[in-house]
C-alpha cells in the first residue's frame, strides 16, 4: 500500500456526500492501492450528523480509510490535503435570483480558496461540484492567488456521462463503446454537449445517429437532465453526481484511457477563443496527474455558436461576482 493521501469533501451530510465518501473510501476515486484520510467539511449545524456519517464509515471497516477528519472550520478541513471535493453549497431557494445565488456561494467558496489558499498541499486537486459549479470553481480559484489556477475544476462529468449513455441507448450499444464526447461550457442549460467528433463503436457518431434528433432530442435532453431527475425523484441528481466525481478525480488522478478524452470544466488557456480563466468545460486529455486540453479540433458554425452562447452566460456570472474575485 501508498502511504494515506488526504481527501477533503465539503457538504459531507448532504446528499451526494453520503454517495460520495464510502466510495472514495472503497477505493473507487484512487484505486485499491492508495489509503486515504477524510477530512469532511460541514456547517455547524449539521455536524451531528457528519458525525452520524462518520460512524457509518467506520462501520464498513474499509481496508483503505486510514482516519476521518470532521470539523466546521475549512482551515483544518483543507490542512495538507491532496484532494479536495468542494460540494456544499447553498441551494437556491424560492424567489431566490441566480444573482442572489452567485453571492450566496461566494461567501462560501471565497473563504474555501482562502483557507485552501492556505493550508492545501501545493499540487491539491479541487473539483467544485457545488452549484452554479464554473462561477463558485472561479471564485475560489481567484481567491487562491498562491495555487496554480489549474489545481481548480468544476464537474462536467455528469453532463459527459448522460451524453455517453443516452448515444449508448439510442445505438442499442453499450457507453463503453461511445468515445470523445464533449461537454463544452457552463454545468447549465447552455452547456453544449458535442459529437461532431464522437465514435460508437469505431464508426462517426454522426453516420448513426440522424441530425434531427441531434439537434432537437439529444442536445436539450442532456442539458435538462438535471431537471428531469427532479421531477422523477423529488431530489437532485445525488448517486449520479457522486459518481461523475469519482471519475473526474480518478481521471485526473490516474490519467484517461488511450484513444479517448473526457470532459472537464477548468480554467480556459484561451483555447477554442474562449476568454483566458473563464472556467470552461473542455475535452481533455490527463497523464501524470496533469490534464491537457484537446488541440486543433475542427469548429463548424453550429459548434461556434453554441461554444460561445455557453461562454457569454459565464461571462455574465463572472461579472455578477467581480467583487468577489479579488
Ligand atoms: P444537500 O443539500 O443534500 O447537501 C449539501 C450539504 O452542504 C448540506 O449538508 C449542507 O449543510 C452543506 N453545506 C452548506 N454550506 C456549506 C459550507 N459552507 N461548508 C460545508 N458544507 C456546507 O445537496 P446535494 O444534493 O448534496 O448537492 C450539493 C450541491 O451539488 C448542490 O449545489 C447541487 O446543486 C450540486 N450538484 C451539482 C452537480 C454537478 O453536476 N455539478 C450535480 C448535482 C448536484
Amino acid at each position: 500500500l501508498k502511504p494515506p493521501v488526504r481527501v477533503a469533501v465539503t457538504g459531507a451530510a448532504g446528499q451526494i456526500g453520503y454517495a460520495l465518501l464510502f466510495r472514495i473510501a472503497a477505493g473507487d476515486m484512487l484505486g485499491p492501492d492508495q489509503p486515504v484520510i477524510l477530512h469532511l467539511l460541514e456547517i455547524t449545524p449539521a455536524l451531528p450528523a457528519a458525525q452520524g456519517v462518520v460512524m457509518e464509515l467506520n462501520d464498513c471497516a474499509f481496508p483503505l480509510l486510514a482516519g476521518v477528519v470532521t470539523t466546521d472550520d475549512p482551515n483544518v478541513a483543507f490542512s495538507d490535503v491532496d484532494f479536495a471535493l468542494l460540494v456544499g453549497a447553498r441551494p437556491r431557494g424560492p424567489g431566490m435570483e441566480r444573482k442572489d445565488l452567485l453571492e450566496a456561494n461566494g461567501a462560501i467558496f471565497g473563504p474555501q480558496g482562502r483557507a485552501l489558499n492556505k493550508h492545501a498541499k501545493r499540487d491539491v486537486k479541487v473539483l467544485v461540484v457545488g452549484n452554479p459549479a464554473n462561477t463558485n470553481a472561479l471564485i475560489a480559484q481567484a481567491n487562491a492567488p498562491d495555487l496554480d489556477p489549474r489545481c481548480f475544476t468544476a464537474m462536467m462529468r455528469l453532463d459527459h456521462n448522460r451524453a455517453l449513455s443516452l448515444l449508448a441507448e439510442q445505438t442499442d450499444t453499450h457507453s463503453t463503446g461511445v468515445k470523445k464526447v464533449t461537454i463544452w461550457g457552463n454545468h447549465s442549460a447552455t452547456q453544449y454537449p458535442d459529437i461532431s467528433q464522437a465514435t460508437i463503436d469505431g464508426t462517426p457518431a454522426a453516420q448513426k445517429i440522424g441530425r434531427d434528433w441531434y439537434e432537437t432530442t439529444f442536445i436539450p435532453t442532456v442539458q435538462q437532465r438535471g431537471a428531469a431527475i427532479i421531477k422523477a425523484r423529488g431530489a437532485s441528481s445525488a448517486a449520479s453526481a457522486a459518481s461523475a466525481a469519482i471519475d473526474h478525480m480518478r481521471n485526473w488522478a490516474l490519467g484517461t484511457a488511450d484513444g479517448d478524452w473526457v470532459s472537464m470544466g477548468i480554467p480556459s488557456d484561451g483555447s477554442y477563443g474562449i476568454d483566458a480563466g473563464l472556467i470552461y468545460g473542455f475535452p481533455v486529455t490527463c497523464s501524470g496527474g496533469t490534464y491537457t486540453i484537446v488541440p486543433n479540433l475542427p469548429v463548424d458554425d453550429f459548434s461556434r455558436r453554441l461554444m460561445d452562447a455557453t461562454a457569454d452566460e459565464l461571462r455574465g456570472e463572472r461579472d455578477a461576482v467581480k467583487a468577489l474575485l479579488g
